[in-house]
Order: structure tokens, then C-alpha cells, then sequence
């Protein structure tokens, strides 16, 4: 293998040590030679910012690299790179600006600061001339902000369809494959150290929300706000309806889908969904994410790979510090993307359409059936298929009337759920999940 002549050092400001951070850190170390000779940078961890100093970690770090104040890491003249793993909003979005500010480039992992902030952070970037680089902030260890930036910046992009939270996919499969209660597969998911510090942002869909935030902002241009996507987790699924599910040839995954309509108008949500057995996707567990993106002149293309924990994290994160380096060496490489140019605009969603199941507990009785197919069909929404299992509740008298939906509008669906709350036959709160055709 042929070696640069002479190496160019960059030094870099490492804000956070937790589960990436260490594994970015040691993985630096272990690959330090291969880097060098790929990209003739010597990636160097200068500081490292930690919040506590005797907190016992996954990697050795000399104690005089070690800082409590990442603001040592940026008025460090030295430090041409900062990389923010401090997760959270307000402290990390301090840190990046003022890391901007003080001419350096940034990598960052952290999906909720850039949904929620990466509109003014991006002006700023772009204010300062200083790039911020975030492949580690979707889908782990697959490289889809380069695909959508560069592999596949000459299509429309026609839909994205995700299974990009490594937590909830991990818990669904334990679920789903192992009987294992949610508790127990989310306990597993957590030590395995898939899960954010705070997991109720897993389990609620919004880590998986803030990544399609992200994916949108690079697919249609325009930054939607959080609360014009659609978001619900994964807390309420039920071993009953993955039952039904396998029944009917479908999977249950924790699915985000991006798309836009005729007239351009592009849904982001996120929720629980069933798709087909036979589909590549459902065959997508434990931690794995993938990701199904379909462009108009490409056609269908699927990234698949590790979506949480430390190893597959920290290399897309070093994916960046080589970016960044490359540009510190050469200069900035225009690859002609320019994520944000604000064409495209969010669509509501009540309007988005899909197929539907429902589960509904209702007495045993005669007429029950016709009255829930009556408000359905009032409302123009054609059921596909109906169940009911013969092995019904004896005590408690009611049984699940599980029914498939044909495409209909989010908003009248709702709207029929409404209703047939409202009937003396309906025992409880309908289930009910979108069925994705893929
Ligand atoms: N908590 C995230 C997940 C890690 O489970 O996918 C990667 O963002």
C-alpha cells in the first residue's frame, strides 16, 4: 500500500465520552494507521470534554486530555475539528455555535439538535463558512447522508421507507421472536447500550422522528417542524396484535415514511406498522436498521447495517472526521448538494393515506358486526378481510373482531375509530396500525 510522503496532523476536540464517544476514541486508535494512509490525515483526540472526571469508562484517557469545559476544546487554536457527542439540544446547540464561530468544522451525532435546530444551525454553518458533518446521526453505522447527498443526487427522491431505531426494532423482535414481555426486551435493548441515555425517546418514536426529520430536510429541501410530523411509539404495541399479525402475513416494525405526493406535498411520520412477511424489511431485526429508498430514476435501493451501538456509531462518525479532514487538507469539495433549499412543504397529516388494521373488542353478540362494517362504510372506507377467532372470553363475554383495511385517509379513519367508540358493543379502545405496502 502506498504511503503519503508527509502526514498532515489534525487535531481534534472529542465533547462527550459515553458509549460513541469511547468507541470513537478507541477506534481512532486501532485504525490511526489506515486512515493515515487512505486519507494522509493523522487524526489526533486532543481534549476530550467528559462531565465527570471520575466517572469509570470504556476507554483509557490520560488524565491531562481530560476537560469538564468543552469550551476549552473550542478556544483550543489547535483543535480544527470539534465532534459533539454531549447529546441533549440546548448545551449541544451552544456548543456548536460557538464551535462555528470559532472557524472550526464539526461532526456531530446528535439527531435531536438537528431536527429541532438544524435550520439555524445550518444558516450559521453556512454564515461561517464551516461545515457541520452528521452521517452518525441516522441510522447508525449506514452511511445514508452520503447516499442522499452524493449516490443518489440525481434522483427525485420518491419515498424512504425506515427501520431507524435499532431499540425499538430490537424490542419488537425480542417481542415477536422470543415471546419476551416490553419491559424485559427494552431492559435488554438498554444493555446492550442501544438506547439513548434518556430511552424514552426511543420507545416514543421521536429518535426515529428526528432521524426522517433529518432524511426530509435532504430528500425535498425544507426542514419540517416537529409538530407537523406524525409520531407514536412503540409502548403500546401488543403480543396480541403481533399475533394477529403473523396470522394475517404481516410483521410488526417501527417504521418512519417520508414521501411526497402529486403536488409535492411530503409526509414524515413514524409509528408502528405492519408490513408484509415476505418483504426484505421484515426479515430487518434486533438492532439492524435499513433503510428502502426509492428514487425516480434509480428505482428501489436498500441500505442495511448496524443502527445503534458503539462500533457501527463511531464509524460513521471517523467517516466524518476524514471528510472533515480531507477538506482542512484540501479544501472544502463542493459535491454540488445543497441540502436546505426550502422547496418543499409538509402535508397534513390527516390527508396521508394508507392501508389500515384494526382490532376492535366487542360483545359476542349478533348485529355487532354490521354496525361496526356500517360506520366503515359510511365513511367510504372498504375493509379488505375480517377475522374473528372462535376462542373468545368466556368471563369477560367479548371477543377481537380484527379487520383490514383498504387505502383510506388518516383523518376518516380517526373519525370512524371515533365512532365506533361511541357503540355499546365496542368494550374498549380500537387498535389501530397503519399496513404499509412496500
Ligand atoms: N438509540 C438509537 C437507536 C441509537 O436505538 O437506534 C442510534 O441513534
Amino acid at each position: 500500500m502506498a504511503h503519503p510522503t508527509t502526514a498532515r496532523s489534525i487535531q481534534i476536540g472529542l465533547a462527550g465520552l459515553g458509549n460513541v464517544g469511547a468507541g470513537v476514541y478507541k477506534n481512532l486508535d486501532t485504525n490511526r494507521n489506515l486512515i493515515l494512509q487512505r486519507t494522509g490525515a493523522d487524526l489526533r483526540v486532543k481534549r476530550v470534554a467528559v462531565r465527570s472526571l471520575t466517572r469509570p469508562r470504556d476507554v483509557e484517557v490520560p488524565a491531562d486530555q481530560l476537560t469538564t469545559d468543552w469550551r476549552e476544546l473550542v478556544a483550543d487554536p489547535e483543535i480544527e475539528v470539534i465532534v459533539e457527542l454531549i447529546g441533549g439540544i440546548d448545551e449541544a446547540a451552544e456548543l456548536v455555535c460557538a464551535a462555528l464561530r470559532a472557524g472550526k468544522r464539526v461532526v456531530s451525532g446528535n439527531k435531536a439538535l438537528l431536527a429541532e435546530r438544524g435550520q439555524e444551525l445550518f444558516a450559521l454553518a453556512e454564515e461561517c463558512g464551516m461545515p457541520i458533518y452528521f452521517e452518525a446521526a441516522v441510522a447508525g453505522g449506514i452511511p445514508i447522508i452520503q447516499v442522499l447527498q452524493e449516490g443518489l443526487v440525481g434522483n427525485h427522491i420518491v419515498s424512504i421507507h425506515g427501520i431507524i431505531n435499532g431499540t425499538c426494532n430490537y424490542i419488537l423482535s425480542r417481542m415477536s421472536q422470543a415471546g419476551l414481555g416490553y419491559a424485559e426486551a427494552l431492559q435488554e435493548a438498554q444493555e446492550k447500550g442501544y438506547a439513548e441515555a434518556d430511552p424514552t425517546l426511543d420507545v416514543s418514536g421521536w429518535d426515529a422522528a428526528h432521524k426522517a426529520i433529518i432524511l426530509a430536510s435532504l430528500s425535498y429541501g425544507f426542514w419540517i417542524p416537529a409538530d407537523r410530523v406524525s409520531v407514536e411509539g412503540v409502548q403500546k404495541v401488543d403480543r396480541e396484535d403481533i399475533e394477529f399479525a403473523r396470522r394475517l402475513g404481516y410483521t410488526i416494525k417501527l417504521m418512519s415514511v417520508i414521501r411526497a405526493d402529486e403536488q409535492g406535498r411530503v409526509e414524515v411520520r413514524t409509528q408502528p406498522s405492519m408490513i408484509p412477511l415476505n418483504h426484505v424489511l421484515a426479515g430487518v431485526s434486533g438492532s439492524f436498521n435499513a433503510v428502502l429508498v426509492h428514487g425516480d430514476v434509480v428505482g428501489e435501493t436498500l441500505f442495511y447495517g448496524r443502527g445503534a451501538g458503539q462500533d457501527p456509531t463511531s464509524s460513521s462518525v471517523i467517516s466524518d472526521l476524514c471528510e472533515a479532514a480531507a477538506a482542512v487538507i484540501h479544501g472544502p469539495r463542493p459535491n454540488g448538494f445543497v441540502p436546505h433549499g426550502l422547496y418543499g412543504s409538509p402535508k397534513p397529516i390527516e390527508e396521508t393515506v394508507s392501508r389500515y388494521y384494526l382490532r376492535v373488542t366487542v360483545e359476542d353478540r349478533p348485529g355487532v358486526v354490521a354496525q361496526v362494517a356500517t360506520i366503515l362504510g359510511a365513511r367510504q372506507i372498504g375493509i379488505s378481510s375480517i377475522i374473528q377467532p372462535e376462542d373468545w372470553d368466556t368471563e369477560k363475554e367479548v371477543t377481537s373482531l380484527v379487520l383490514m383495511l383498504h387505502d383510506a385517509q388518516l383523518g376518516e379513519v380517526r373519525a370512524a375509530l371515533a365512532e365506533l367508540q361511541e357503540l355499546d358493543c365496542v368494550r374498549a379502545e380500537p387498535v389501530m396500525l397503519r399496513v404499509e405496502i412496500l
